[in-house]
């Protein structure tokens, strides 16, 4: 086989078969195709798309270009979440608690990354202590033990992805979705989950900017999950604006804590029990999705969802305490209002500029190497819909330092206060089951 008639093959449109794409996947990873032959290739995907048999084999090819991690050792059905991303996206860290709260099994593995916040795991360092240095032998058995636990990405997952999406970044083919689904699925499936509950975001603050779009890749996902066994499921969520009003580590740790005793923001909590509910459902704990509703509810009114955060803080080193005193986690120096500047309605956040005001403040990494604050960050006081006076607060900001001149504008360039009345976005769009 050569690479040269596989991209030929693909350039005019044609069905690549599974050892096809296995033998571009293998001979990418371990060097013998070089990249300029990849990046032709993946322009040719990017304008000739792939088959649903296509797209499955390129993702199982990803996947077993590196580790695969074996959650066989666990009981029951592991049933994971992704997120496609977003602004003070505080998901993840409600959900692993509250679900495993309805014994659902959460064996999260999870990443530092970059953006305009830490990942989880950074998120999650504010609670003094807290760390995911654990080897995969006590992960298992912490996840036995209480349901839930959080590990560090382990180095060899899907390396294939990782080159490729080097690539993809500087050839303009990043935008593609068949390459976006089989990227995610790679991940989600080298990671070991038997089923996986997607989030795909759409709206300004998205990858995906139309529901159309969103609901595109949600079907693609699902369908490469379901192909390959995986039980998946997609919701197509609003990021029109951000989620909650928390953008920041300590910060957002916090809203999750007020979110899992039922008093968080409510897209913050609608969208956790909606999301909840599937993985409740598809970890097989309840008949029905209502049912899963009900009793997600329950644990955030009887305690239960917080007892199980506590548990799971301290089996690794957390300082659980923080739970029932907040003011323990890491806290700014300084506060200061942004104040709107006229009478009317909120029309507008822009997500990713609320995003970048938090970056500025030193709440996420620029790169690799950066220092995250997880004091720092912003608190939205007002979203879209709300009504609003001059003079009032849009939005309080936890800085670290006293110059916030920039952050302040950013802040207003972000936010679109209009004279005539705006009804909040919708918040789920769509259910995607195939
Ligand atoms: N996120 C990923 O992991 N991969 C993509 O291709 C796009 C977004
Ligand atoms: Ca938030």
């Amino acid at each position: 086989m050569r690479m040269v008639d596989l991209i030929e093959k693909k350039r005019d449109g044609k069905e690549l078969t599974k050892e096809e794409i296995n033998f571009i996947i293998t001979n990418y990873t371990n060097g013998s195709v070089p990249d300029y032959q990849m990046a032709a290739f993946a322009m040719a995907v990017y304008f000739q798309d792939m088959t649903t048999e296509e797209r499955a084999n390129f993702t199982l090819a990803m996947v077993e270009s590196g580790d695969q991690i074996d959650l066989s050792g666990i009981e029951g059905i592991k049933v994971d979440k992704h997120s496609t991303g977003g602004v003070g996206d505080t998901t993840t860290l409600v959900l692993a608690p509250l679900v495993a709260a309805l014994n659902v099994p959460v064996a999260k593995m999870s990443g530092r990354g970059l953006g305009h916040t830490g990942g989880t795991i950074d998120k999650l360092e504010a609670v003094p202590g807290f760390h995911v240095e654990i080897d995969n032998e006590e992960f298992i058995s912490l996840v036995n033990k209480n349901k839930v636990a959080v590990i560090g990405q382990s180095g060899n997952l899907t390396p294939a992805d990782k080159k490729l999406y080097g690539l993809r970044d500087v050839t303009a083919t990043v935008n593609s979705i068949p390459l976006i689904a089989s990227s995610i699925m790679s991940k989600k499936i080298a990671a070991g989950a038997d089923a996986i509950v997607l989030d795909v975001k759409t709206g300004a603050g998205a990858f995906m900017k139309t529901v159309e779009e969103a609901e595109e890749l949600a079907k693609a996902m699902v369908q490469i999950g379901n192909t390959v066994g995986r039980n998946t499921m997609a919701v197509i969520s609003d990021m029109s604006q951000p989620l909650g009003f928390a953008i920041g580590n300590a910060l957002e740790v916090k809203e999750a804590i007020d979110t899992l005793k039922g008093q968080g923001p409510e897209d913050l909590e609608e969208l956790c029990l909606t999301l909840g509910s599937h993985m409740v459902y598809l970890a097989k704990q309840a008949e029905s999705l209502e049912e899963a509703r009900g009793k997600l509810k329950e644990v955030m009114t009887n305690g239960k969802a917080l007892e199980q955060l506590k548990t799971f803080l301290s089996a690794q080193g957390g300082d659980a305490s923080v739970v029932d005193d907040p003011s323990k986690l890491p806290q700014a120096k300084y506060t200061f209002e942004v104040d709107a500047k006229q009478d009317g309605y909120v029309s507008e956040i822009v997500a990713n500029e609320i995003g970048t005001a938090a970056m500025l403040l030193g709440a996420g990494r620029a790169t690799k190497e950066s220092e995250i604050d997880l004091a720092v960050g912003l608190m939205l006081k007002k979203k879209v819909g709300d009504q609003v006076a001059a003079g009032e607060s849009l939005v309080t900001i936890y800085s670290n330092t006293e110059d916030v001149k920039a952050v302040v504008e950013k802040i207003h360039a972000a936010y679109t206060v209009s004279s005539e009345s705006v009804t909040a976005p919708t918040l789920v769009y769509k259910e995607i089951k195939e």
